[in-house]
């Protein structure tokens, strides 16, 4: 798949067929998703791969946040029905003592962004489907797997393949209302 393809047909898979996802399928994730780039190319993330169900059960009955949700009227993750189902799932972490903090911007969440949209690709390009879940009890779920205090949990990733066609995903801004030229706010003549 061409690299420009893979990123325009990528969409967010919730749920997913009981087709396992091996070892070595894992392993050819891992190998493409540890090449990110990375604040001093420091590599502040940590993955935990989950497949024992019942753990998944929890993980998945930890990513509804209420103060997020509720005044969305949302009464579940959109994504929790898929934790629990995928053959595994991906807990993104990191350490933010091995990345950069700068203009008070914490530049670990920018080293797992980008290691999350290798992971999103790498699963898309190998015929996976994952979603990235940001919302979650992360006090929670830090002891549930033996997470040390002083690392972030920042994103669960339900990998497996699409029990459903790929859809069309939700429509995106015009380019002319975030691409600006030469000057903030300036549109192209
Ligand atoms: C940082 C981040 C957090 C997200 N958190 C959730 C989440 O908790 N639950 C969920 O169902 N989707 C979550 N999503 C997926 C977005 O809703 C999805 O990417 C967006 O609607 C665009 O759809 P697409 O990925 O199919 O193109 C998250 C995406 C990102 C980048």
């Amino acid at each position: 798949m061409d690299i420009i393809e893979a990123i325009i047909t990528r969409r967010s898979i919730r749920r997913f067929s009981d087709r396992p996802v091996t070892d070595s399928i894992l392993q050819a994730l891992f190998e493409a998703v540890r090449m990110s780039p990375s604040w001093a190319n420091m590599q502040c993330w940590r993955f935990i791969t989950v497949k024992d169900p019942a753990i998944k059960e929890k993980i998945s009955e930890l990513s509804y946040v209420e103060a997020f949700f509720a005044p969305k009227g949302y009464k579940a993750n959109p994504a929790k029905k898929g934790l629990a189902e995928a053959p595994a799932v991906i807990v993104a972490c990191a350490d933010p003592a091995q990345s950069g903090e700068l203009r008070g911007q914490p530049y670990y969440m920018t080293d797992i962004g980008i290691a999350a949209q290798s992971l999103m690709l790498t699963a898309h390009g190998l015929g996976l489907g994952t979603v990235f879940v940001g919302v979650f009890e992360e006090e929670k779920l830090r002891p549930l797997l033996n997470i040390p205090e002083n690392i972030r949990i920042v994103g669960l990733f339900p990998l497996g393949y699409p029990r459903d066609e790929r859809k069309e995903g939700p429509p995106r801004k015009a380019l002319n209302e975030i691409v600006y030229h030469e000057k903030w706010g300036q549109g192209m003549e």
